[in-house]
């Protein structure tokens, strides 16, 4: 039996439902945008491993080819992308949203990006009306800069104003605002998104911009040159962002970057993480890497006799 603490009897099995923003999951892991969230078939592929709940690619009125090849390298430790929000636009957007709810009961948050401040509320609205069950609004893409210029949240009177527009139009659907580590002082800007409405926090985006240079050609690898850097070496940057934002802000944090084990999760959530995104490992590891993910945090969870992840989420800020 629980008692107020988590704390369980030994014969029973601790549960890993999360409760983010309102929404119901049956386990913290969440798909990062971007990562096989292009298709309904394959969200529901992914959906099917025993993940909480499935983020689709970033999506935007109009349909965007993104940037020339290559678009994504690997290296010994991450990835390198400039994918470039390349995207179908919200009609299509809206059709995948659509199908994926008769193929899955799993919840879905459906990410989305403004070329302009002007277009957050617009797109939001529209992908509010699909019927997510959360909005992730991506303010914090480092590899479009040449395009579009500084990443919206660099600037935190457009960060206030994007947060307060998709939240006046996004009706009951609750808004996580997306968040990078690039420009400092993570938690100062969680909080003007708390302040301004915002239901949860996403963080982080990719690292950087990055480069790498192929040594035969002399030349950066990407054909953007720079990208955004993601997987295992960024882990200590967002669980250190996600520790400054949960110094700064009481709203859940769906904590992002380089995890890709229960050891790593659970990191984040001792950072104080409600939930975690998982998007290069997967790429790295499987599918298959899902279900062992769960396996591995219900068995820290038995190991130290507790009930649920809500007995030690925080419990790295404790003195
Ligand atoms: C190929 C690729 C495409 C991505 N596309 C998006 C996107 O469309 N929107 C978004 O908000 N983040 C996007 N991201 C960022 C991820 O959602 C995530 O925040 C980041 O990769 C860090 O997590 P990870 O280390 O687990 O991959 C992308 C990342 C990669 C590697």
């Amino acid at each position: 039996m629980d008692d107020q603490d988590g704390i369980h009897s030994p014969a029973e099995r601790p549960s890993l439902r999360t409760r983010l923003a309102g929404v119901e999951l049956e386990s913290p892991l969440v798909l990062a945008s971007g990562i096989l969230g292009v298709t309904a078939s394959l969200l529901a592929r992914v959906a099917r491993h025993g993940i909480g709940a499935v983020t689709t690619k970033s999506f935007s009125l109009e349909e965007r080819p993104g940037h020339k090849s290559p678009t994504i390298v690997a290296f010994d430790h991450g990835f390198l992308n400039a994918v470039g929000l390349s995207n179908p636009g919200w009609e299509a957007a809206t059709e995948t949203i659509r199908e994926y709810r008769t193929r899955s009961k799993v919840p879905i948050i459906a990410s989305v990006f403004g070329k302009t401040v002007e277009e957050y509320p617009l797109i939001a609205e529209k992908a509010a009306a699909a019927g997510p069950d959360l909005l992730e609004v991506n303010v914090s893409c480092p590899n479009v800069a040449a395009e579009f210029g500084a990443p919206f949240e660099a600037d935190p009177k457009v960060l206030a104003t994007v947060t307060e527009s998709v939240k006046r139009v996004a009706g009951k659907v609750p808004v996580a605002m997306k968040l990078s580590a690039n420009f400092g002082a993570i938690g100062r800007m969680a909080k003007v998104c708390e302040d301004h409405g915002a239901d949860a926090i996403t963080a982080i985006n990719t690292v950087g911009p990055g480069m790498l240079i192929d040594l035969n050609v002399k030349r950066p690898v990407l054909a953007n040159k720079v990208g955004g850097v993601s997987g295992p070496c960024i882990l200590p940057i967002a669980v250190r962002s996600v520790w400054e934002i949960r110094k700064a802000v009481k709203i859940p944090i769906i904590g992002t970057g380089g995890v890709g084990s229960a050891e790593d999760a659970l990191q984040m959530i001792l950072a104080g993480a409600t939930a975690v995104g998982i998007g290069s490992a997967l790429a790295f590891d499987g599918l298959e890497s899902l279900p062992q993910i769960n396996a591995g945090l219900e068995r820290y969870l038995a190991g130290q006799g507790l009930s649920s992840l809500d007995a030690i989420r925080g419990a790295a800020h404790e003195p």
